[in-house]
């Protein structure tokens, strides 16, 4: 299946070619549903089940349009997207979440805006997804271990949120905490890493319109293994800057600390731009291999400076050394 990009950086797909008619016409009766303010019961019905049993439902997300055609590459298949994971609240090996991740419990569940913020508030899930409109976007996810993935997200910008809850000047910031809870994530607890997950940005880069508010995949709502009940997309960082099952957004004056920053700071730095240029200390960030396109003759790809959406985020560093702010 083909998709098109267009210069703005989004790669943009027609969504009934991405998603299977059936599941394409439930999302479209999603949005009805949505317009109508019955998305919460929808919502509540899918939280209710048991992840085992992988309910996909369709979760509201508005055709995006196409326009020009500069690149064409095929989306990760859902079955690799929803089964090849890096959760580490639910183990390290990349088939644990999707084997673990049944125990989280994703309704009720409400996000904490607070900091130096005007309008701190406690957003519950139902109130979020109606914030805004939520769209499809296929953004290339890049991972630090030299793996990547095409992934068609439903979401809508961190910058609508955060619009509304009015930063103060002095909110250099951002700070993501994740959900960890001991009772329904096996991980947590362990010494893997210091508990919650935390991840951070800088207050242009959350502002930045591709960094994505996401609530779904593939047309539906998010698996529990890819951050369920919503997480962050930052299209052109590593993919652990992407903090899975948020539950709290600080404003602050001071850099965050990062969970994989504390954890290993040689190897991991607050910025993480995916960045060809500058290795690993263990190993090469030069090229990457696509998921899904294994086998003896799949050939690794050259990863993009900021993984190809140096035209719309580069400017962001201008005069930065991207060497020594890695
Ligand atoms: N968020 C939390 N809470 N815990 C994690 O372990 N892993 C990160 C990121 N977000 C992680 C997380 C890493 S290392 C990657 S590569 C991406 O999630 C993987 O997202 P995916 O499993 O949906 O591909």
């Amino acid at each position: 299946m083909l998709i098109t990009s267009r210069d703005d950086g989004y790669i943009h797909p027609v969504s009934s070619e991405i998603t299977p008619q059936g599941v394409y016409l439930q999302r479209r009766e999603l949005i009805r549903l949505m317009a109508g303010g019955l998305a919460g019961a929808a919502l509540a019905s899918w939280a209710a089940r048991d992840a085992r049993a992988q309910p996909r439902l369709a979760l509201a997300g508005a055709k995006s349009a196409v326009s020009g055609a500069t690149t064409v590459e095929k989306i990760t298949e859902y079955k690799d997207v929803t089964s090849y994971n890096n959760f580490y609240e639910f183990g390290m090996d990349k088939s644990d979440p999707a084997r673990n991740a049944h125990t989280l419990k994703t309704s009720p569940w409400t996000v904490a805006v607070e900091g130096l913020v005007k309008k701190p508030a406690n957003y519950a899930l139902e109130d979020l997804l109606k914030l805004s409109a939520q769209e499809e976007r296929i953004y290339r996810l890049r991972c630090v271990e030299g793996w990547s993935m095409v992934i068609p997200w439903v979401g809508y910008s961190l910058s609508e949120l955060i619009k509304k809850v009015e930063p103060l000047g002095s909110a250099k910031y951002v700070e993501f905490v994740t959900q960890a809870d001991r009772k329904t994530m096996p991980y947590v607890g362990t010494r893997v890493l210091d508990w919650p997950y935390v991840e951070g940005l800088r207050m242009d880069e959350a502002m930045h319109p591709l960094t994505l508010l996401a609530f779904g995949l593939y047309g539906e709502v998010l698996p529990k293994q890819n951050g369920a009940p919503l997480r962050l997309v930052v299209p052109w960082k590593y993919g652990f800057k992407s903090g899975k099952s948020l539950v709290k957004i600080r404003f602050t004056d001071k850099e965050p600390m990062t969970a994989w920053h504390q954890a290993a700071p040689q190897e991991y730095g607050f910025y993480s731009n995916v960045n060809p240029g500058v290795d690993h200390p263990r190993w090469s960030q030069a090229s990457e291999r696509r998921i899904g396109e294994d086998g003896l003759f799949a050939k690794r790809r050259k990863t993009l400076m900021f993984n190809g959406y140096e035209a719309q985020v580069g400017q962001l560093y201008a005069g930065m050394d991207l060497k020594k702010y890695y």
